[in-house]
């Protein structure tokens, strides 16, 4: 028999039980990859769907948005909530137009020199824009893995070190693609998003689905009965 593969049983059940029809899927342009993830740092799917709708009908390139008068762009983003996200968005768009020809750069390294891309987001318009290998580490992540593996010590940069080895370990590789009958670039695209799709529905922080989850029976936190117990509650 074959090991158990987190990052098969993840593509599988992405395909079959994941999201298909975010506003931000079927599509590789990094620009508006770029726009969804930005607006979804902090702010849940429901409210992102109006203003990212609105924003694109206003500014539907990088050019057009490097261009914009900035009371322009905040008051698209009024309501959405914290701020320096749209300042920085309006600076990044303006440095991909001045430093990159208009062009997102395709690698993580060279997206977190734009303001506004953190390490996870980065990832996250490598993979679906560009099919590039590269591990994302958001609050929902942290929860997937701190269970499957059974991490119970508090949030911390140590903490935080520990995730990202976890998350780039787990990530889907061209071997698993292949075993899948997919491209790597394909697996990494439903990988990446299934671990959105498992951490907003059945690996929710209270009350998780374990008996339909697909980590069921490879779960540190489902075997040892322990869902209520990690990730830590946070300490004040
Ligand atoms: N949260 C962050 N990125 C997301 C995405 N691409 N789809 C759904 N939720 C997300």
């Amino acid at each position: 028999t074959t090991p158990f593969s987190f990052a098969q049983a993840l593509v599988s059940w992405q395909r079959t039980h994941g999201r298909h029809d975010l506003p931000w899927q079927n599509t590789t342009d990094a620009y508006r990859i770029w726009l969804s993830e930005v607006m979804l740092q902090q702010t849940q799917v429901v409210t992102v769907m109006d203003y990212y709708a609105k924003f694109l009908a206003r500014f539907p390139d990088v050019q057009s948005l490097a261009r914009a008068e900035h009371d322009d762009v905040m008051s698209l983003w009024t309501g959405l909530g914290y701020y320096s996200r749209a300042r920085n968005l309006h600076a990044c768009a303006k440095a991909v137009v001045a430093d990159f020809g208009g062009e997102f750069p395709r690698t993580p390294e060279q997206l977190i020199t734009l303001k506004g891309i953190g390490a996870s987001t980065a990832a996250a318009i490598a993979v679906f824009a560009y099919g590039y290998p590269a591990a994302i580490l958001d609050g929902n992540v942290k929860r997937i893995i701190a269970r499957v593996h059974g991490i119970r010590t508090p949030a911390s940069a140590a903490t935080d070190k520990i995730m990202w080895q976890h998350a780039n370990e787990l990530l889907v590789t061209a071997n698993d693609a292949k075993k899948l009958k997919l491209t790597h670039a394909a697996a990494l695209r439903a990988y990446t998003q299934g671990l959105m799709d498992l951490g907003a529905s059945l690996c929710a922080r209270r009350k998780p689905q374990c008996d339909i989850c697909p980590m069921q029976t490879n779960c540190y936190a489902r075997i040892h009965h322990l869902t209520d117990d990690i990730p830590p509650a946070k300490v004040r």
